[in-house]
């Protein structure tokens, strides 16, 4: 499971939602270099990478700039557990190898579905302690998995901490 698989098997469940006639808006939160934002926006998505480190995300910007996405991907200083947004900005929210290094997961779930439109997506990969290094028969304590989440959100539900349902990426 790389980065742009997250990216690509969100978009693809985004094309059976309402909205998509419009070009969809993604956050890449925790983007690093900007590998899920890139491949989000390179199958036509406007994308908005987020991390801490703004080295990363100047060569994030460099890469989407010789890629010809600049138009298309732009990456913002921040952090996960405190997303600069308000709620329901975006169709699709990933994180790739990101948000599992944020110190309070609960905040920072609820931070991803918050920013997240009720129906979009939330697809998160991460290491898992249980799992293996992709390709490799050996067992590790750092490897991953991914989800994603859907939320239709019940009416009157706290936005932040409404119940989701998970689907593990086959
Ligand atoms: C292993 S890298 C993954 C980068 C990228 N998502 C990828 O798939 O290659 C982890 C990233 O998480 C970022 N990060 C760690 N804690 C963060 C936080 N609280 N908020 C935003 N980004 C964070 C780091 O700066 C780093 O870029």
């Amino acid at each position: 499971m790389s980065a742009a698989d997250v990216a690509t098997l969100a978009l693809a469940e985004l094309d059976r939602a309402p909205a998509a006639d419009l070009a969809p808006h993604v956050l890449d939160v925790a983007t690093g270099t900007g590998p899920a934002a890139l491949a989000a926006a390179h199958a036509g998505a406007r994308a908005v990478g987020l991390d801490t480190e703004p080295a990363l995300l100047r060569t994030a910007a460099a890469r989407a700039r010789r890629a010809g996405l600049a138009a298309m991907a732009r990456f913002v200083v921040g952090d996960a557990a405190e997303l600069p947004f308000p709620a329901d900005s975006f169709d699709a929210v990933l994180s790739t190898f990101g948000v599992m290094f944020a110190p309070d997961a609960h905040r920072t779930a609820a931070e991803l579905v918050r920013v997240c439109r009720p129906g979009g997506i939330v697809a998160v990969a991460s290491w898992t302690p249980t799992g293996r290094w992709a390709g490799s028969p050996r067992p590790s304590p750092g490897t991953w998995t991914g989800c994603r989440a859907h939320h239709p959100r019940p009416a009157g539900a706290n936005p932040g901490t409404s119940g989701r349902g998970s689907h593990r990426f086959p």
